[in-house]
């Protein structure tokens, strides 16, 4: 592993888009990390966000950014189809990474990352960020201890209207788009993390006319359990994640995946508890704490979202898209 010998965590952002600037705006928010560097494809708008979120340096190519001796770690957010390229290329560099999510297109791609990052020895983390919210972390471990029995049947939904241009990357199959990448993850990362690998999914999908999906539903069967969830650009969903067990039941507030509370449900006595959690930012700031803790301890995974969990949810979004017909340009034979 490489040692970090600065007393602060020097992060370098490669592709400064919306979400980077959501997590620029987060990592000002905890000691111990310095925004060091931007890189993007263009002079101008490497320029622009250095400017907007007070950046000491500019790289005009992703490229000239991995140079960087002194970046420690590297935040990939350019959309999917990129996500493994450049990862290898910052850990080949010797940089820790965090990855927007999806971390890969699919388990191959995935697989290929995990080696690299073993193999050079450094940090590399899916930005799955809502592991790690107030809300999400807590009812996790309440499930785990047993506050609502045993789960029987999670409801959990992510769909947001949106008619987006062709080239879009939330359309446009060259970048890997469709809803279940880009919002479906979030419920099939809750279903992994309460109940891990289904023993059977089904699933289907209506599709954009450019070949991506534009809602997909899905059942994911377990021993005990029955998990539906459901993702899409057409419509508006209520985010409310529920989770129901034989003893009770967690809520997690709208919009759940990003959620500032939860509310349980007890049924020995019919009771109901609402228990805000408001988060540091807009939550960014707890998988940057994570990357913090885990490369100043020397792991070269996280242990709370590790890249078995990863492998476990990309593998379900495989098999998803392996039954709803949903093939991405680069990856056909
Ligand atoms: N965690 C979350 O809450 C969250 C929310 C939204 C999105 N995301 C994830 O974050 C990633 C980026 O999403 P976004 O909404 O920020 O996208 P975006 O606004 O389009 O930004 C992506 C950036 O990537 C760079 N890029 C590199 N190759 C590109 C290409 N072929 N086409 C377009 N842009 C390219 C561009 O930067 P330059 O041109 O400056 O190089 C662009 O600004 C995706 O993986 C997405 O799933 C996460």
């Amino acid at each position: 592993m490489n040692p970090t010998h600065h007393t602060s965590l020097n992060w370098g952002i490669l592709g400064p888009g919306k979400i980077a600037r959501s997590f620029a705006r987060d990592l000002a928010l905890v000691a111990g990390n310095r925004l060091l560097a931007v890189g993007s494809r263009s002079a101008d708008k490497a320029a622009e966000f250095a400017l907007e979120f007070h950046v000491p340096r500019t790289y005009a190519t992703y490229e000239a950014l991995l140079a960087d001796p002194e970046l420690d770690i590297v935040y990939i957010a350019t959309p999917h189809d990129s996500h493994e390229y450049w990862s290898l290329r910052a850990m080949e560099a010797g940089k820790h990474v965090l990855c927007e999510k999806p971390a890969a297109v699919n388990a191959v791609q995935l697989a290929r990352m995990t080696s690299c990052a073993r193999e050079r020895g450094v940090f590399f983390m899916e930005a799955l960020w809502s592991r790690f919210n107030p809300s999400i972390m807590e009812v996790i471990r309440r499930v785990s201890s047993g506050d609502i029995g045993t789960i029987q049947y999670i409801h959990a939904d992510f769909s947001i209207y949106r008619d987006p241009p062709a080239d879009h990357r939330l359309v446009n199959p060259h970048l890997a788009g469709g809803a279940l990448l880009d919002l479906g993850i979030y419920p099939v990362f809750l279903a992994v993390s309460l109940l891990g690998t289904p023993e059977d999914i089904r699933a289907s999908a209506q599709l954009h006319p450019s070949g991506v999906d534009a809602q997909t539903v899905a059942t994911l069967h377990y021993k005990e359990a029955v998990v539906q969830l459901m993702c899409g650009i057409r419509s508006q969903s209520d985010m409310r994640a529920r989770i129901y067990g034989t003893g009770g039941s967690f809520f997690l507030e709208p919009v759940w995946h990003e959620t500032q509370s939860y509310t349980w449900l007890n049924l020995a006595d019919g009771s109901s508890t609402h228990y805000p959690r408001p988060t540091l930012g807009k939550g960014y700031s707890y998988e940057i704490m994570e990357c913090m803790s885990c490369v100043r301890a020397g792991l070269q995974e996280s242990p709370l979202w590790s890249w078995e969990n990863s492998r476990a949810v990309i593998s379900i979004l495989d098999e998803i898209r392996r039954q709803t017909g949903v093939i991405y340009p680069f990856e056909k034979p």
